[in-house]
């Protein structure tokens, strides 16, 4: 555990969050994608390079210097720059008029320095990727570059704003959302104040999951307040991966338990349900720590597609795992159902595990599937609508399991009397008939 908290640490502290500090060593590739930003109609990119250095011809004179250099270019523009040089219509992307130059290398007094500082403002709102290019074959060079994209707030001013476009709104809307949470916690401890007879460990557990992702959504929100003002990350973003990390183990093991009927159903668990979860909280934290290096890296860093691949590896195995409990629940009730006596108290039992499957299936989907499409079909203006919904998809999952497996001392889930039972009956003959 330990361990890991230090993992995470010397992960998160690696680098700086919307300001990015890119080592170039000795590098011939043609093109150097480095950050994605969406730009209002007052965006501006800083460049700093240091310790620039060429190898290969000796002396490249200035005038093909200018086949090297930085441009900004938006995705559709990129494809647009592709077509042209397949179509020979260009040969290298800096002379397509599709990009925008920030600059390139002729721009440099001679002989060339080793430093060299940039500002350069793009008015025209738009999400963009800033790329390096380097149309000469034989040349490597080698530089460190420092860049910072940032809209300025309110148009003149000199506030930076150094959230994307569409991301600008994310530091209220994660607040609001753990006021949200803060405010089920406290309704929960008040609901397990009232029915105090009838709580169950896992009430207990359900209490912990609530307060860790209030905890964690609160973190995220002061994180990307942090980075919206000053362009880094710092401190927040440690506390917040420790919550998320704490977070994701308790919500899984959460729908585990609840998926096996412990504590409410039996007070113990079985050794094949034991081994779903020594395969999801191990999973969980191979998914954490992938999630940093995500978040830390970004879309063009080298490892990026590697860690991207663990982490949707590993979120679908602890998906598809957490819904054998439920399965292996429902299997146990129905031949309850049929062989003992309790015929209607333990269809009610299954009615609600069969729900309880359905709803881990839609929120599972959902969060992931939906999110992620709703994330690639809108405009990067209203990235954060897809945030929202997400977060909504996962409040309402929250409720439903708080409102389904609530204590409660008539709850047709805990009773066995014959009483009961008769009421129990008495309740799914109404249900049927209202069904038909
Ligand atoms: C980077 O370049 C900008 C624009 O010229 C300059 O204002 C800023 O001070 C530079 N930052 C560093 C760390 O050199």
């Amino acid at each position: 555990m330990s361990l890991l908290l230090l993992v995470l640490f010397s992960l998160a502290s690696l680098t700086a969050a919307e300001i990015r500090h890119a080592d170039i060593r000795n590098d011939d590739r043609p093109i150097i994608a480095f950050d994605e930003f969406g730009f209002t109609h007052h965006g501006q990119l800083e460049l700093n390079i240091t310790q620039l250095s060429f190898s290969g011809p000796p002396n490249p004179d200035t005038s093909i210097l200018s086949k090297l250099g930085f441009f900004l270019c938006t995705r559709d523009a990129w494809l647009h720059v592709l077509q042209q040089i397949e179509d020979a219509e260009i040969t290298c992307a800096l002379g397509s008029d599709s990009v925008k130059k920030v600059f390139t290398f002729d721009a440099l007094p001679n002989p060339i320095p080793t430093e060299w500082n940039l500002l350069y403002p793009e008015t025209d709102a738009d999400q963009y990727t800033l790329v390096f290019a380097n149309c000469l074959p034989q040349l490597k060079i080698s530089m460190n570059v420092r860049s910072a994209m940032y809209n300025l707030e309110g148009g003149k001013s000199d506030r930076r704003d150094y959230l994307s476009a569409g991301k600008t709104v994310l530091p209220r809307v994660y607040f609001l959302f753990s006021m949200i949470y803060f405010f089920l916690a406290a309704f929960w401890i008040s609901v397990l104040y009232k029915k105090r007879l009838t709580v169950f460990g896992i009430h207990f557990f359900m209490l912990s999951v609530v307060v860790l992702k209030a905890l964690n959504l609160l973190c995220e929100a002061e994180d990307k307040s942090y980075i919206k003002r000053t362009g880094s990350a710092h401190g927040w973003d440690v506390l917040f991966y420790i919550f998320s990390f704490l977070k994701g183990i308790t919500l899984f093991t959460l729908i585990v338990l609840i998926g096996t009927g412990w504590s409410f159903l039996k007070p113990y668990l079985q050794n094949k349900e034991k081994k779903v979860l020594m395969i999801v909280i191990p999973l969980q934290v191979v998914a954490n720590i992938a999630q940093v290096v995500i978040d830390e890296t970004g879309p063009f860093g080298q490892d990026w597609v590697t860690w991207k691949q663990v982490f949707l590896l590993v979120d679908v195995v602890c998906c598809c795992a957490v819904l054998f409990p439920i399965v292996w629940s429902i299997k146990n009730l129905r031949e309850a159902a049929r062989t003992d006596g309790k015929a209607a108290v333990n269809l009610m039992k299954l009615t609600l595990f069969r729900q309880y499957y359905i709803v881990v299936i839609c929120y599972i989907y959902f969060t992931r599937v939906v999110v992620y499409a709703l994330e690639t079909i809108t405009s990067y203006k209203y990235l954060w609508t897809s945030i929202v919904a997400g977060e909504l998809a996962t409040l309402a999952f929250y409720v439903f399991t708080g409102y389904k497996f609530k204590p409660e001392a008539h709850n047709p889930y805990f009773v066995i009397d014959d009483e009961e039972e008769e009421a129990a009956a008495e309740q799914l003959k109404l249900d049927d008939e209202f069904e038909l």
